[in-house]
């Protein structure tokens, strides 16, 4: 090989060596082999030498273009291959860390009952009202036209707080149902209202499916009285179906509207689902099974409240909370869902990372 190539070889060899990253090593490939490279020079200029030294150096060229072709290539592919073991143990995963723990919480099934009735009437426009769990008589008893002597309040065992000093005698009491909050609603803001009131209530009774606290979630809807705009009953029987399709996952539950009584509704209904007493099966069979208590706001209550009987009405309606969640999952024991078992709540709890949604269903 003539010294012009040995000399060329040697320095490409030396700039591959020197190469450590693909853009450098790039650069030597270009500078060697691309149009304008040094050894495509050089097998250009052949043309123009003569025929002998055509052959001899076209030779040498040859076999040096094959050399440093090798050369760039085996060097290329070493390159390639450190930064893929750099890129490797850069990412490598520590099998030595101890695993994260299972996220270990469960949403009791009341609370998740809870979230699924503020999903379902929240989709609907309701919002969530909230009032004391200690409530004064009037809110409790008498706004709701369940005056001092009405045969209603004996129906509630209720606990009674001690009077403080120059309070009457039973001015305050555990609510015992929520019902309360409608009358705080409607003193506090103007209709048109559209709330739900899920929270805690209190009667002296205590056996398989009566506890001294309990749950219950109470409804109001106050619209105008007259006019394209009015709230009639249509639209309670309407909004009642639909939670409670919605809440039991099944379109077609029947529903059933009975006439009842209640102090603060006229007229009042009591609501029952299709079941099968049987089997338990909701939906099915030819039982029904009372699951809400609801009716057209009473005029009185609409005036305890300041609210003229003639311009505004509307409905409400309460149900337990324990009821529906014992009957959705087949809990047959009330007291069970305060045991504060863990096994329990690990059987019938919920993945505290798996919000009720809507349109997931339930
Ligand atoms: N407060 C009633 C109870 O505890 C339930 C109820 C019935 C609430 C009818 C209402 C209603 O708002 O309209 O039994």
């Amino acid at each position: 090989m003539t010294d012009d190539l040995d000399t060329l070889k040697q320095e490409v060899l030396a700039a591959l060596d020197a190469a450590t990253d693909a853009r450098s090593w790039d650069a030597v490939r270009v500078g060697t082999l691309g149009k304008s490279g040094r050894l495509t020079a050089l097998l250009k200029a052949l043309g123009q030498a003569a025929p002998e030294e055509r052959k001899q150096r076209g030779a040498a060229l040859n076999q040096l273009r094959d050399a440093l072709g090798q050369a760039i290539e085996a060097r290329g592919q070493a390159l390639e291959q450190a930064a893929l073991e750099a890129r490797l143990s850069g990412e490598r995963v520590d099998v030595t860390l101890p695993v994260p723990p299972e996220p270990q919480g469960l949403i009791h099934p009341l609370s998740r009952t809870v979230e699924e009735m503020v999903a379902i009437f929240g989709a609907m426009g309701f919002a969530v009202a909230e009032g004391p769990d200690i409530e004064t008589d009037w809110h409790n008893f008498s706004a709701l036209n369940t005056p001092a002597h009405h045969p209603a309040r004996t129906d509630h065992d209720t606990f009674y707080l001690p009077p403080r000093d120059g309070e009457a005698p039973a001015s305050r009491v555990l609510r015992t149902q929520t019902s309360g909050v409608q009358i705080r609603t409607m003193l506090a803001q103007e209709p048109p209202i559209r709330i739900i009131v899920p929270g805690r209530t209190y009667r002296a009774d205590h056996d398989a499916t009566h506890s001294p606290m309990f749950h219950q979630c109470e409804g109001l809807v106050i619209g105008p009285a007259t006019g394209a705009g009015a709230i009639t009953l249509g639209h309670l029987k309407g909004t009642v179906i639909e939670f409670l399709r919605a809440f039991f996952g099944r379109p077609g539950l029947p529903v059933r509207f009975r006439a009842s009584y209640f102090p603060f509704t006229e007229p009042s209904m009591e609501i029952d689902i299709g079941w099968s007493r049987r089997t338990g099966e909701i939906g099915g069979g030819e039982d029904w099974l009372e699951v809400l208590g609801s009716g057209m706001v009473h005029p009185r209550v609409l005036a305890n409240c300041g609210l003229d009987p003639r311009q505004w009405q509307g409905f409400a309606f309460g149900m337990g909370i324990e009821r529906l969640t014992m009957l959705k999952h087949g809990i047959p024991d009330l007291r069970s869902l305060y045991e504060s078992d863990l096994r329990w709540l690990r059987h019938y709890g919920f993945g505290a990372l798996s919000p009720a949604m809507l349109h997931e269903g339930f």
